[in-house]
């Protein structure tokens, strides 16, 4: 798919006030500093469409993007960083979960997830909670760069074992990414484009 346009649309913390158009919409979500923002940056080839940072804790809103005039990429803020308030993390929690539990228009959610790093409990938790919820999804395995070519399938081989041991029958359809290298843009725009044409 080749984007044409990308454009910031609004920020906020209330599900009531996303964007009301019927549009098909999929959100990135992930541990803090996984790489959510840069992921947007990438796939729509804009430098500084959403904001990054070196220190996890940067995307604080529910972001919304739109994209070729017809379609959402929504940018949410991390989970599981250490550094914000007990209440912040609270309110995060309960506007992420409005959203994807309320959010109609969303149609898919990535999970983001750092190559370099074995399965950590609070991914598998809420891949477990959206599983639950009957909440569509993928993994991006995200910095690929970060880690040799060859080690690429052994890390992904370890991560579906920890996933099937936490319960899950099969691997769901997953990404490896390089924001930096932008691999895995193609297949990700292209996964997109095929879910938006059904
Ligand atoms: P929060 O908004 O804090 O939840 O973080 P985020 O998940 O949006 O992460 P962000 O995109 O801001 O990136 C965090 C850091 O990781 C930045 O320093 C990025 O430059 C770096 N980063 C992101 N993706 C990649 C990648 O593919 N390769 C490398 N080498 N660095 C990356
Ligand atoms: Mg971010």
């Amino acid at each position: 798919m080749k984007i044409t346009s990308a454009e910031f649309v609004i920020s906020n913390s209330e599900v009531s006030k996303c964007p009301k158009e019927p549009l098909p919409e999929y959100a990135f979500i992930g541990r803090s500093n996984v790489g959510k923002s840069s992921l947007i940056n990438m796939l729509t080839d804009r430098k500084y469409l959403a904001k990054t940072s070196g220190k996890p804790g940067k995307t604080q809103l529910i972001n919304h993007f739109k994209i070729n005039s017809n379609w959402f990429l929504v940018d949410l803020p991390g989970y599981g960083y250490a550094k914000v308030s007990k209440q912040t993390k609270r309110t995060f929690q309960r506007f992420i979960t409005k959203y994807f539990e309320e959010r109609e228009q969303l149609i898919s959610a990535f999970v983001l997830v750092d190559i370099r790093h074995d399965a950590q409990n609070i991914d598998l938790d809420f891949i477990g909670y959206l599983g639950e919820n009957g909440i569509p999804f993928s993994i991006i395995f995200t910095k690929a760069d970060k880690i040799g070519k060859t080690k690429i399938d052994k890390h992904v081989a370890t991560y579906k074992k920890s996933l099937l041991a936490s319960g899950w029958e099969e691997m769901p359809p997953y990404f490896v990414t390089s924001s930096e290298d932008k691999l895995g843009r193609e297949e990700l725009l292209e996964y997109i484009d095929n879910i938006n044409k059904n």
